[in-house]
Order: C-alpha cells, then structure tokens, then sequence
C-alpha cells in the first residue's frame, strides 16, 4: 500500500520554567492508504502537538513529517496551507466552527479559500444529509448539540476529498451514545477508503481503528499501554 503519511525520529521541544522537554520524543509512524490509526495518551503526553506537526500547522524540533514522501518543512508557508487544504481534513481539538457562518458555510469554507472545480455547496449540502444533519444547514454553531457540532466539523474536513484525516479528540465532551455514534462515522468512512489517524484520551475509543498506539511522556508505542 502507498505511504500516505510518515513520522522519521520526529521530536518537538519545549521549555518549562528553563527546563527543555521532548513534548514529542522521536516518533516513528508510517500511515498507508486505508490505514485506521487510533492513538490514546492520558492528557499531557503529547498527542495534540504530535497530530498539529502531522497537519504542517507546527515544525518539528527534529526529524520530518512527509505527507505522500513530501518533507512537509520543505515547503513556503503560502503552499503549505495549499498543500493542507487539498489534502488534509483536519479536525481539531474543541470548538473551531466559526461562529458567524452558518453550519453549511463552515462546511464548504474550504473548498471556498481556494478556486476548486464543481459545486462546493452541492457537496457540503450532500456531506451533511449523510452526516444526518442537513436540516441544520443554515442553522449557527452555537445552536448545535456537541454531537452535531463534531459531525458538521467531520464533514468541513472531508469536502475537499483529503488523502487523510486528521482528528484530534474528536468525542472529548460527548455523552458515550454520541461519542460511540462518531467512531462509528469514521468506521464506515474507513471502510470506504478514508485514511485516518485519530487521537484520544477516552478508553472507550480503543475498539475502533486497525491500529493502535500509546502515547506517554511524548514517546509513541504500538499497543494499548493504558488500560494493559
Ligand atoms: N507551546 C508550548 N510551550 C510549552 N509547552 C507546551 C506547549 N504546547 C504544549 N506544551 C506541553 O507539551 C505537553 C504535550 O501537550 P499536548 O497539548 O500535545 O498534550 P495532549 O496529549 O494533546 O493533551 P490533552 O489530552 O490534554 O489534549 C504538555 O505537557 C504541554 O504542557
Ligand atoms: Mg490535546
């Protein structure tokens, strides 16, 4: 299978007081096409700013993040946000419709931030009949449940047809009927070719995905090192 996404010695380093850290301590990571990889870490072991490099939108202090063998810091800030409109579906952690569009604006923004044949609505339109919220199309954010919410920022990231989706956290704050409903959404677009690579802190997510990993203190292990 092709590679779509891989992590070589990847570290990020940070301060504390003046003391250096390894948020991230040399990951090593290889994602194929219609690969599920699912990753838990309690809070704080670095899983946010290991998905955040994953997406181009932070360096790496060592190593390279390569999205289809493309080293993502050879890249100009201009074609990098290019390059992660086409074709990362980024879902991040909390809250980040925007708030004074309506869900359906939210969801075909990206197609919209750059000129992209077809007919974006029509796709955002279809995305959330799927998604089983089309009848809050025009409605605002704020006026969504959180599980309707994280299904309208599923959809936003898969209008531009990505290679992979990135999603961080994406049941944190939903009762376990909503949380398992969402898993269940990225089984099934799994099953359909969808590349994913999710991470979490909620136990309940670890049935999911063909592939699972645990973060701890930055450093990544193939497994489920938490509840073993
Ligand atoms: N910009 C920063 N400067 C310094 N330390 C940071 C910075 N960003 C994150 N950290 C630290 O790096 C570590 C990893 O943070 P990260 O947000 O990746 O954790 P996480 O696993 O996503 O946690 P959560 O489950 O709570 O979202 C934490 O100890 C955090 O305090
Ligand atoms: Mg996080």
């Amino acid at each position: 299978m092709a590679v779509v996404l891989s992590f070589d010695n990847v570290c990020k380093e940070y301060l504390r007081g003046n003391v250096p850290f390894f948020a991230v301590d040399h990951v090593n990571l290889t994602i194929e096409a219609g690969d599920f990889v699912n990753i838990i870490g309690r809070s704080g072991s670095g899983k946010s700013t290991l998905l955040n490099m994953a997406a181009g939108m932070l360096s790496p202090s060592g190593g390279s993040v390569c999205l289809e063998g493309e080293d993502l810091s050879a890249r100009d800030d201009a074609s990098l946000s290019r390059l992660r409109n086409d074709k990362i579906g980024f879902v991040p952690q909390g809250a980040s419709a925007l708030p004074d569009l309506t869900v359906l604006e939210n969801v075909v923004l990206p197609f919209c931030l750059w000129p992209h044949g077809g007919d974006g609505e029509g796709a955002g339109r279809i995305l959330l009949e799927r998604f089983g919220i089309a009848h809050l199309a025009d409605s605002y954010p704020a006026e969504l449940s959180g599980g309707e919410l994280r299904r309208a920022l599923i959809a936003r990231a898969l209008i531009n047809h990505p290679r992979i989706v990135i999603a961080d956290e994406p049941t944190s704050d939903l009762d376990v009927e909503s949380s398992m409903s969402i898993m269940e959404t990225f089984t099934k677009l799994n099953s359909e070719g969808v590349t994913l690579l999710l991470v979490s802190h909620d136990l309940d997510t670890l049935k999911y995905g063909k592939h699972v990993y645990t973060m701890s203190e930055g450093k990544l292990e193939e497994g489920d090192h938490l509840t073993a």
